[in-house]
């Protein structure tokens, strides 16, 4: 899979994609994320890519064709349509079904915004989705277009050495992931709990299940009612409220 990032600060995206999961990734060929320098395609001579907004108003504006020529210079190596992501306050929120479908693409493009903004006939003219990473605002979009490029990154088979835990963990199915402990068997007069000693597989499982349960009951109620619930789930959970 392929994510083309335009932006101002590319080496912002350049190094936190190189590093961790992602960039072993890119080495074995699985992503590439190339980051395209807006200001190499300005055309005034300060290489100025952003003016003051019409009408008046604090703050500068990105102009529409440093970004036009940006994007016309990598659309050329990419075959068929791809969908333009403008990272944004205003847009849709980010969760883990868009990503689910954005990792079936071959191809994404990412557009970063600066400033006050980005003049709005570029963004009628390329942009597929708006979307934002959540309710605050951050000075850029470099940052939401990194956390967007983790998890869809991570979706693409064999990027994650044990796709199992992609499958499994936390929002796949709207319930939380339970609690995972490690050696040693106690720690700070804290035990792992006795039951994942036991080797008993369906305990285990049980115990898990009902870990989950109670962190969404407690953390995430709202996923509650999206998450998949089997009669025995429902049960546990009208005991945790009546304990309440
Ligand atoms: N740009 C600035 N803030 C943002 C946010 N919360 N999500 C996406 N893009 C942004």
């Amino acid at each position: 899979m392929r994510f083309h990032v335009l932006t101002l600060f590319p080496e912002m995206i350049e190094q936190g994609c190189r590093t961790s999961i992602l960039g072993r990734a890119a080495d074995a060929g699985l992503i590439t994320v190339s980051a395209t320098n807006i200001r190499d395609f300005s055309e005034n001579k300060h290489g100025h890519v952003d003016d003051y907004p019409y009408g008046g108003g604090a703050g500068m504006v990105m102009q529409p064709g440093p970004i036009d020529r940006a994007y016309q210079s990598i659309k050329q190596n990419i075959p068929g349509k791809a969908r333009v992501i403008y990272v944004t306050p205003q847009g849709t929120v980010f969760h883990q079904r868009m990503a689910e479908e954005l990792a079936k693409e071959e191809d994404l493009i990412f557009l970063c915004g600066h400033y006050e903004g980005v003049d709005e006939r570029i963004l009628e003219k390329l942009v597929t989705d708006y979307v934002s990473i959540g309710d605050y605002v951050l000075t850029g979009g470099e940052l939401p277009a990194m956390v967007m490029i983790d998890a869809i990154a991570r979706l693409v088979p064999g990027v994650l050495s044990n796709q199992v835990s992609a499958e499994f963990e936390s929002f796949h199915d709207n319930l939380l992931e339970y609690p995972q402990y490690t050696r040693p068997e106690e720690y700070e007069g804290r035990r792992v709990p006795e039951v994942l000693l036991s080797g008993h597989h369906a305990n285990i499982e049980q115990w898990r299940r009902e870990q989950s349960l109670t962190r969404t009951l407690h953390w995430r109620p709202d996923l509650l009612e999206k998450a998949e619930l089997t009669k025995k789930d429902r049960e546990y959970l009208a005991k945790q409220t009546d304990r309440k």
